[in-house]
């Protein structure tokens, strides 16, 4: 059989990007609109973005900094606290501004200080947003001091996510960012109205590569990278043709400084070339015919929203990803910097 060379599929949607704000907006969330349709903006600013106005201020932003050749829509997120008003997120999604809220666990990443502390206290929150439809998007980590980080997504599953699926069997749940063949298995077992982002990172790398001959902090983020079992069961999982499993880069900038500290930022910058890398990942099992299901049809499906009217080319050909991009005048270094890919996004048609 002769390998395909040129790949042409319906344009694609990232279901979980940081695009970040002020100084390095303009320059991140271009690597997103240059190549996906539609992208759900994280909320992790800080301040978080916890009302409907905060949230349109933030999409006139992000609008306003996307290169006028794209035709890029962001889909905005609420971020949920103890206190978040169930009212507003209505209120917001019914008015068209929130598409989803997002779920941090307090403590658990970036800017999640202002997240929920238990679960009990979003009750009233849950009950509203099974009633009307609105997706919750959920960082699966607990955090809890004595649970070790490389377990902290699975005792979440027994802990939290397994209580909020029995609790509201119609809501609508995507378990971001999935590290474990736990997450897969959990996933894949549950409901039609659960289903499950995978990373670009997390289908390249185990936690080993993190210390491979020394410590490499642009491969730490949240959740951690795991075994590679685990690794292994998220690349069958996203190649599988599954619907329950879609595209969310997690793409998560820091500049240079922030990542290479004594207390180093979590994230990774994929977006300058995620695409490239899911293809390379499809390409290398076998299973390039399933990029389109999982890059531009699960996630609208899952959504309730149509596919994207165009379509993107993709070609094999070597590209050389650079070690580390000026944005706006910060140094980041993208996910693969240095690094040779063997996709090339040839453009939209
Ligand atoms: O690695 C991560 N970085 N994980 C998250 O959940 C947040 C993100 C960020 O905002 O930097
Ligand atoms: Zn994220």
């Amino acid at each position: 059989m002769t390998a395909k060379n040129n790949l042409t599929i319906i344009q694609l949607d990232d279901w979980h990007v940081h695009v970040r704000d002020a100084g390095v907006l303009a320059g991140v969330v271009n690597f997103t609109a240059r190549q996906f349709g539609r992208a759900i903006i994280m909320p992790n600013l800080a301040p978080p973005i916890t009302s409907a106005a905060a949230a349109r201020d933030y999409r006139a932003r992000i609008l306003a900094a996307v290169d006028a050749k794209y035709d890029f829509t962001p889909l905005m997120t609420c971020y949920l606290t103890d206190n978040i008003d169930q009212g507003e997120i209505e209120t917001g999604f019914m008015g068209g501004v929130f598409t989803a809220c997002k779920l941090y666990p307090a403590g658990a990443t970036t800017n999640s200080d202002h997240g929920v502390t238990d679960i009990g206290k979003i009750t009233n929150v849950l009950e509203t947003m099974q009633r009307i439809g609105m997706p919750l998007l959920v960082h699966g980590e607990v955090t809890d001091g004595d649970i070790d980080i490389f377990d902290r997504e699975a005792v979440f599953i027994d802990r939290i996510m397994s209580k909020i699926t029995r609790d509201f069997p119609g809501l609508k749940i995507v378990f971001e960012h999935i590290t474990t063949k736990q997450a897969v298995d959990f996933v894949k077992e549950s409901s039609a109205n659960i289903a499950a982002t995978i990373t670009p990172h997390h289908l390249v790398y185990n936690r080993s590569a993190i210390f491979e001959g020394g410590i490499r902090p642009h491969l730490y983020c949240l959740p951690i990278a795991k075994r590679e079992v685990h690794r292994l069961a998220l690349r069958a999982a996203a190649t599988s043709g599954s619907a329950k499993f879609f595209l969310g880069t997690d793409s998560a900038p820091h500049s240079i400084d922030a990542k290479q500290s004594a207390c180093g930022c979590a994230g990774v910058f994929n977006a300058p070339f995620a695409l490239e890398s899911y293809a390379c990942v499809f390409d290398q099992e076998n299973a390039l015919d399933k990029l389109e299901g999982f890059a531009s049809l699960h996630g609208p499906d899952f959504y309730g929203l149509e596919p994207n009217k165009r379509k993107i080319v993709l070609e094999r050909a070597d590209i050389d990803v650079p070690k580390t991009l000026d944005i706006m005048g910060t140094k980041i270094i993208p996910f693969h910097g240095g690094e040779k890919l063997n996709w090339r996004f040839a453009g939209l048609v």
